[in-house]
This record gives structure tokens, C-alpha cells and sequence, in this order.
């Protein structure tokens, strides 16, 4: 383990930034991560190996999302919803898969038995060598699918920058079923270096991301955004820890924070919509951000309740900043507006985490409206191997702990800054 580095109340000036990476965002401070602790009201059920069931023939599925109207309720076109999700043929080692991701979509008349439509758009005509996550929306018919691009096409080896990319499409639904036709493809986002970390930026760095678009209306405005997963602008070498990433003054003085805490500088996006056919939209400086807690903040959606918003992101054990333990789980924080001063929910922020025989049964969790928490099967026992010390996600891992199909959704109570799961339901079940 890597020295630690006192922080006192003083910060030395070589600690101060020049310039301010952004505009002060709302954060998830060393001191609220600090008290993440499993237990009954956050841990998952434990998944059964036995129980698991295939939902695609031949193939991965992993990262999930609905079809959604513009208020983010899942839609129903015809009788029918709609989710879609990253796959991959299931004779590729499981951690590959991200290599050759390609969007699918399945539809289902009672949202939990899920026939595979098929590819959701050729992935020839996709930006990107191959598409990670996203969301979609549709509007009297027309569907908006927002991806990550990543990498190039026609790359000669895999590269991993990441663009935010747009596909306009048609939703045709026959007594055959659904399919898309119609696609123009857009890219909308790129990094820019001033909110978020250009690749080049993170060299030296952890992890890079600029991912994961989320589609939201804000029904307190009417304005319409997405949010996305990305990390501090600045170049890796320069981040440094601030007193608001600590923790009040008394935490700063007491707490031994990790020399390479600076390292990890997960945030969350926004990016306001500024055209009619959703191709143009307005960079804005981040929601939240976990300087010196946590490099990924995955996955980030907004869900309502009340005047309430709550920030949903998704996390792994291997992304925390040495000296935090938190489990590979889903972590929440709300706030009365957009840019709010967001609060970790449970004071810690985690809401939903894997059980500890099985800490990395589940990921990518999606809370949908109505509070139900959708994720996929993950890596299941593992048993002795070594993943459960690192944490890390090993490329040749064998493919019978593998989950790659919808896991139980699980139901949670939402009340104010408190959350429990209370109930979990069948596997892949939406609505
Ligand atoms: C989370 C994730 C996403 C990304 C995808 C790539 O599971 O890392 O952020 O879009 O996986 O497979």
C-alpha cells in the first residue's frame, strides 16, 4: 500500500489549484465514503447459479436500459416494452465482450419475458469501433437512442477514446413485433478538457471515461439534458485533493487520506439540449464529483420523487481510492434542484451493494421510476479465485462465472435521504 499523507486543516499552498477544474460541484466527500457499510437494508440477495436462466440464445448480455417516454416513465408502444442492451456472442471470454459490444434490443408484452429483436442499428453505420451505453427515448414514434462511441472506425488495435453519440431513428411496431428503421447518426459530446478529462488529459491517470449518456427531462424546468459519466478536467499529473473533497475541518485534521487519493477523480455530467432533433447540446460543468473517493461514477441517471431529485450512479470495489471500502454496488445522492448541494443517501451513498459471499454478482443497476432496480448477472462463484482480493475485472476469466443475462430486479423503498431494498422480484423484470 502506497504512503498516506496527512491533511490538516492548512492545506499548503501547493495544494490550492490555479484554476478551479469546474465550478465547484456538489461532492461525495472522503468522510461521507468513509462510513459505506454493507448491511440488511443495502445488501442484495444472495443469486443462485442454479437459478439463472439465459435471456438471449448465444449471447452476453450485460449493460441494460428501457424504452422511456420524455419523462422518463419505461414506454409502451402498442402493448409492447422495450429494453436494450450491450451484447456480445457468448463464445467470447466474458471480459472481451467489452471489445465487440453491440446495442440489441428485446421486447416483451408482460416486461419480464424478453424476445430478441436483433441488433438495434447496423453497427457499420454506428460511430465507433464498437457502442457501450446509453439510453432511449421515444416521441410519437420516433426513437432517440443516445450511445457511447468507442473508439474509431477502421482502428488498427483498440483504442478507448469515448465520445457521446446520438442515433435518430423510426419505431415500427407490426403483430410481428417491434423493429427500428430510419437511422442518422450523430455525434454530440466530445470531452473538451475544461469540465471533463480528454483522454490525453488522463494519461498517467487511472481510468479514463466519457460515457454512458442518460436522457432527462427536468420536469421542474422542462429543460432536457443528459448526463453522463465522466472524470475532472486537468491533466492526471496536476489533480489534487481539495479541503471540500475531504470532509468538514475536523475530519481534515484527523484523517490519514491516501498520497494517490488525487488519482481518482470520478464526476457526473450534464449537457443541456440546445436543437429541436437533439443533435446539439450545450456542455455544462458536472453535478457531482468524487475527487480523491472514487475514478467511475458510472452509469448516472436522475429519478424523481416529489420535488425531490435523486443521482443514481454505479461503482466498483476497485475504483475506490486506497483506504475506502466500498463493494461493487449502486450509490445514490439527492438534492431539491439540478445543480443542488446533493447529499449521499444513507449518509454513505451506497443503496444497493452485492452480498459479501458474493461481492461481484451484480452490476450496472438502473433504478426506474417506480423504484425497481434493474442490473445483470455478473461474475458468480468465484470461490477462491483471485478477482474477490483485487477486485479487478481480468480479461480471460472462465465463462461458467459468468453470468451475462438480466439479474432479479430488486424493489426499493425511497424516503427522503433514506433507502432499503425491500423485496426481490423475478429476473429481468421491468416496469
Ligand atoms: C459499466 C460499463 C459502462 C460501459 C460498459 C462497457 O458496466 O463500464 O460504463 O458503457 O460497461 O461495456
Amino acid at each position: 500500500m502506497a504512503s498516506v499523507l496527512a491533511i490538516t486543516s492548512v492545506l499548503p499552498a501547493t495544494m490550492l489549484h490555479a484554476e478551479p477544474k469546474s465550478e465547484s460541484p456538489a461532492t461525495w466527500s472522503h468522510q461521507e465514503a468513509s462510513q459505506i457499510e454493507r448491511d440488511a437494508s443495502n445488501t442484495a440477495p444472495l443469486i443462485e447459479k442454479e437459478e439463472i436462466e439465459q435471456m438471449a440464445p448465444n449471447h452476453w448480455v450485460w449493460d441494460t436500459w428501457p424504452l422511456r417516454n420524455k419523462d422518463g416513465s419505461v414506454a409502451k408502444v402498442n402493448g409492447y416494452k422495450v429494453i436494450f442492451a450491450l451484447t456480445a456472442p457468448d463464445d467470447v471470454l466474458p471480459g472481451k465482450r467489452h471489445d465487440i459490444a453491440t446495442i440489441r434490443y428485446f421486447y416483451s408484452k408482460n416486461g419480464k419475458d424478453w424476445e430478441m429483436g436483433g441488433e438495434a442499428f447496423d453497427p457499420a453505420e454506428a460511430y465507433g469501433s464498437r457502442q457501450w451505453a446509453g439510453s432511449a427515448m421515444v416521441e410519437n414514434g420516433n426513437i432517440h437512442l443516445f450511445y457511447t462511441a468507442t473508439g474509431r472506425k477502421g482502428e488498427e488495435g483498440l483504442t478507448y477514446e469515448q465520445r457521446l453519440a446520438l442515433a435518430n431513428g423510426k419505431m415500427n411496431v407490426s403483430k410481428k413485433g417491434i423493429s427500428f428503421s430510419d437511422w442518422s447518426h450523430d455525434i454530440i459530446l466530445e470531452p473538451q478538457g475544461e469540465y471533463y478529462q480528454t483522454e490525453e488529459q488522463s494519461e498517467g491517470g487511472i481510468l479514463y471515461s466519457f460515457r454512458d449518456p442518460w436522457y432527462f427531462e427536468d420536469p421542474k424546468t422542462g429543460e432536457e439534458y443528459i448526463t453522463f459519466e465522466g472524470n475532472s478536467a486537468g491533466d492526471a499529473s496536476d489533480q489534487t485533493c481539495q479541503p471540500r473533497n475531504i470532509g468538514d475541518k475536523e475530519y481534515q485534521s484527523s484523517t490519514e487520506v491516501s498520497e494517490v487519493a488525487s488519482d481518482y477523480n470520478g464526476n457526473v455530467g450534464l449537457a443541456k439540449l440546445d436543437s429541436e432533433d437533439y443533435t446539439s447540446w450545450e456542455i455544462m460543468p458536472p453535478v457531482l464529483e468524487a475527487d480523491c473517493v472514487n475514478q467511475q461514477l458510472e452509469r448516472p441517471h436522475f429519478v424523481m420523487k416529489g420535488n425531490q431529485y435523486y443521482l443514481f450512479v454505479d461503482s466498483h470495489k476497485f475504483t475506490f481510492t486506497p483506504g475506502i471500502e466500498g463493494p461493487d454496488g449502486l450509490y445514490g445522492f439527492t438534492a431539491d434542484s439540478l445543480y443542488g448541494d446533493y447529499q449521499p443517501l444513507n449518509g454513505s451513498g451506497l443503496v444497493v451493494a452485492n452480498p459479501e459471499d458474493n461481492p461481484f454478482q451484480a452490476y450496472s443497476w438502473i433504478v426506474l421510476p417506480n423504484g425497481n432496480v434493474i442490473s445483470f448477472v455478473n461474475y458468480i462463484d468465484l470461490g477462491d479465485v483471485s478477482l474477490k482480493e483485487v477486485g479487478a475485472q481480468p480479461v480471460d476469466f472462465q465463462y461458467d462465472h459468468f453470468g451475462g443475462t438480466l439479474a432479479p430486479t430488486l424493489k426499493l423503498s425511497i424516503h427522503k435521504n433514506k433507502t432499503r431494498i425491500v423485496n426481490e422480484l423475478q429476473y429481468g423484470k421491468v416496469n
